[in-house]
């Protein structure tokens, strides 16, 4: 956990886009300081799987940081937060447009207040245009960045993603982004505003969509299972490998809703797969087949070929089906229930399911890092309890006495107002 090592971040980051984003970075070292409104992160109290315990919402995105409450819509907590900023080299939010400014907190502001910070900020459509006054959750991001209306079956609806692409890949943009605005300060001596959209880095992960959607202006795309004659927008084309191979979801036996395994027909491969699946088919022939035999002949046939595959998949687990293609070559991989992974020795060896401890909901689980750097491995630790460290972040960070905090407390710095009377 070095890499960061000395990073310092303020993060006011809620919800699910800006903390995956800075639990990656703790992940890397840095020291994490939560700071909560005195009522925490709404998703402390969300989707609870244990009564009067942090939920696994919270507790699976908030690892290894630690909380401080502040009641920002008070003059002493706006106090604590300048001071905190001035021992900070990184501040994020991802707040409802505007919120910032009603604290009194542009990004001028802070930037005067110390020029050295980096400040990261998502935003479901940015600070610009005509979108930047809306707020924005995941499948608002799916659905304005491109990813639902290329995802489902042509005729159905459009479908979200399970992939928290709008949340998650937001914070993996933002966290690219700080760390070059990071590594720029250390250089110049001068932070500056990292801004990443929603409904940007949705686009971006859409990318190669935008490649066949300029491609119809000039061509059908060969490669999709679906007519696209005529198409003005990318459609959706099902499970098809939208890449240069062809690929497609075969279901297995027993026939369950995740008895399937993901088999790209790599061009290379096409012969050792007719070879072994042909004559079981009563195709001895098949690798010869004119109606398959060149990749644009597989193109166009495609959904034959799929037939005939999932003909034989049929009398093979999707897992007996892998062990078929493994040795021919052939790049497949079973669809993964959350219950296969869970068990799976792959995973586990690799730390990407996690056991942790939490002293309210005792044991739970949480997916590990992804990032793997040789030197400074990460260790996964429990998500902070609300206001878990308010003390020891005001005494070790910004050395108040027992005294300034016993006054800051008094002046309800770090909880919330009383309820006014109905
Ligand atoms: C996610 C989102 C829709 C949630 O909306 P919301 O629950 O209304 O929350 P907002 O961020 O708009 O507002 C937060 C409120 O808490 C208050 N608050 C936050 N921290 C506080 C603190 N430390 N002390 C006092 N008040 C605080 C803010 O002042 C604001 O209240 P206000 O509207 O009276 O100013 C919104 O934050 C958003 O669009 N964020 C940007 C996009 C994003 O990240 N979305 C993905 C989330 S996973």
């Amino acid at each position: 956990m070095e890499a960061l090592k000395d990073v310092r971040i303020l993060d006011m980051t809620h919800v699910q886009a800006g903390p995956t984003c800075s639990q990656l970075l703790a992940w890397m070292g840095a020291d994490v300081i939560k700071f909560e409104p005195p009522q925490g992160d709404a998703t402390r109290g969300q989707l609870r799987d244990v009564p009067n315990a942090d939920s696994l919402y919270f507790t699976m995105l908030n690892c290894n940081k630690r909380s401080i409450t502040v009641n920002m819509k008070s003059a002493e907590g706006k106090t604590v937060f300048v001071d905190l900023l001035k021992k900070c080299d990184i501040v994020m939010e991802n707040f409802g447009p505007g919120v910032l400014d009603r604290f009194g907190f542009t990004w001028e502001k802070i930037h005067q207040l110390n020029p050295k910070i980096v400040m990261g900020s998502i935003k479901g459509f940015g600070s610009s245009g005509p979108y930047a006054d809306f707020k924005a959750y995941e499948n608002v991001a799916q659905a304005m960045g491109g990813a639902m209306s290329t995802t489902g079956v042509p005729d159905g609806p459009p479908f979200v993603t399970g992939a928290q692409i709008g949340d998650t890949g937001t914070g993996l943009h933002l966290a690219i982004g700080l760390l070059a605005a990071l590594h720029q300060a250390n250089r110049t001596g001068k932070g500056q505003y990292v801004e990443v959209a929603m409904m940007d880095g949705v686009m971006n992960l859409c990318r190669v969509k935008w490649r066949d959607h300029q491609r119809l202006t000039r061509q059908t795309l060969s490669e999709y299972s679906v007519p696209t004659e005529g198409l003005k927008a990318t459609p959706r084309a099902g499970n098809d490998s939208g890449g240069g191979q062809l690929g497609n979801a075969i279901h297995c036996k027993p026939g369950g809703p995740n008895d399937y395994i993901y088999v790209v027909v790599q061009e290379a491969v096409w012969d050792a797969l007719a070879n072994r699946i042909g004559p079981d088919l009563g195709m001895p022939d098949l690798a010869k087949d004119p109606k398959f035999v060149k990749i644009a002949d597989r193109r166009k046939n495609q959904n034959e070929m799929w037939a005939l595959i999932t003909k034989f998949a049929s009398n093979y687990t999707k897992r007996e089906f892998m062990a078929i293609l493994n040795p021919l070559d052939v790049p497949c991989g079973p669809i993964m229930s959350t219950e296969d992974l869970a068990e799976d020795e792959h995973i586990r060896g690799r730390d990407m399911y996690v056991e942790l401890d939490h002293p309210q909901r005792g044991k739970w689980w949480n997916v590990g890092m992804p990032i793997k750097l040789s030197d400074s491995p990460a260790r996964i630790e429990r998500s902070p309890l609300l206001g878990e460290h308010t003390e020891e972040i005001l005494k070790s960070v910004l050395d108040y006495s027992d005294e300034q905090i016993g006054k800051l407390k008094s002046a309800g710095a770090f909880s919330a107002p009383p309820k006014k009377a109905a």
